[in-house]
C-alpha cells in the first residue's frame, strides 16, 4: 500500500447535484480514484450524461433522481445506492441553489427557505441518514460538503447563500466532533468563483468578473475539474487524520 494511499477501490460513493458542473468532475473523479458512484439530482438527462462521463473509468455507476429538499427522497437515495452498488462510504453534499441576487433587504420567505432548506437542511439530513447506514456497516466512512468562500467573506447580493454556505462550514465541524467517534470523517471545501452555469450571472459579468481576477494571484477564475482532486483526497485514506476541515479553492483569492 502507497504512505499516501487517494485509491477508493472497493468504496461506493454518492454526489448531490453530479448532474453538472462542481458535481459532474467530482464524480467522475471518485470514479477514477476506483470508486463505484451514485449521482442525485433533479434533471434525470443530465444525470444520464454524467454517467457516461463515468463510463470510460470502468467503474459502476447509477442516477438516482433526488430533489434534496424532499427529506423522504433523500432516505430513498442512501436506501437505492445500497440496494444497487451494495455499500455505502463517501458522501458529497454539492447541490446547491441561489435563486435569488440581490440585497437580503429584498429577500422573501419563500427564496430564504429556499436556500436553507436546499443549502442546509438536507445536508444535515441525508449526512444523518448517511451515518446510520454506515454505522451499520461498521467500517467508517467520509463525508465531504460544498461551502463557498461566501462562507466566510460575505458576498454582495448574495446575502442568504452566503449564511447557507457560513452554516455548511459549520455542520462540517459539528458533525465532524460528533461522528468521529463513529469512524466518520466530515471535511469540506470552499470554491471560489468557478465556470459553471450556476454562477454564469457572475462571471458574464464583466466588472464582478474583473474583481474577482484582478487581485487574485492567479489571476483567473476556476474550472470544476479543478475541484475534484480535493475532494478525492478527503474522501481517501490520504486525509486519514483529517476532519472538521474545510479546504478553500479559490486561486489565492482569500489570500
Ligand atoms: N460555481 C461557483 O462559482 C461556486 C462557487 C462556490 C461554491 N459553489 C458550490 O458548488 C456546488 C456546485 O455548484 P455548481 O457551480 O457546480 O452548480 P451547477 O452547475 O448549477 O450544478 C448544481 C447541481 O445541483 C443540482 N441541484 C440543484 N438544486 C437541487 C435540488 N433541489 N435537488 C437536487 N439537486 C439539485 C443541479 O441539478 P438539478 O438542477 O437537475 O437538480 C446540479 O446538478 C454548490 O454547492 C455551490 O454552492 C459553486
Amino acid at each position: 500500500m502507497p504512505v499516501a494511499d487517494f485509491s477508493l477501490a472497493g468504496k461506493v460513493a454518492v454526489v448531490t447535484g453530479g448532474s453538472r458542473g462542481i458535481g459532474r468532475s467530482i464524480a467522475v473523479a471518485l470514479a477514477e480514484a476506483g470508486a463505484d458512484v451514485c449521482v442525485a439530482a433533479r434533471k434525470p438527462e443530465a444525470l444520464e450524461e454524467t454517467l457516461a462521463a463515468i463510463r470510460p473509468t470502468g467503474r459502476k455507476a447509477i442516477a438516482v433522481p433526488t430533489n434534496v429538499r424532499d427529506i423522504a427522497a433523500l432516505q430513498n437515495l442512501v436506501d437505492e445506492t445500497r440496494r444497487q452498488l451494495g455499500r455505502i462510504d463517501i458522501l458529497v453534499n454539492n447541490a446547491a441553489t441561489n435563486p435569488v441576487f440581490g440585497p437580503v433587504a429584498n429577500l422573501d420567505e419563500r427564496a430564504w427557505d429556499a436556500v436553507m432548506n436546499t443549502n442546509v437542511k438536507s445536508v444535515f439530513f441525508l449526512s444523518k441518514m448517511f451515518r446510520e447506514a454506515v454505522r451499520e456497516q461498521g467500517q467508517g466512512g467520509a463525508i465531504v460538503n460544498v461551502s463557498s468562500t461566501g462562507g466566510f467573506r460575505a458576498s454582495t447580493g448574495l446575502g442568504a447563500y452566503s449564511v447557507s454556505k457560513a452554516a455548511v462550514i459549520m455542520l462540517t465541524q459539528v458533525c465532524a466532533k460528533e461522528w468521529g467517534p463513529d469512524g466518520i470523517r466530515v471535511n469540506c471545501i470552499a470554491p471560489g468563483l468557478i465556470k459553471t452555469e450556476f454562477s454564469r450571472a457572475l462571471w458574464e459579468n464583466e466588472g464582478i468578473l474583473k474583481n474577482s481576477t484582478q487581485g487574485s494571484p492567479l489571476r483567473r477564475i476556476g474550472d470544476p475539474d479543478e475541484m475534484a482532486g480535493a475532494v478525492v483526497y478527503f474522501a481517501s485514506a490520504a486525509s486519514s487524520f483529517t476532519t472538521g476541515e474545510t479546504l478553500i479553492l479559490d486561486g489565492g483569492g482569500m489570500a
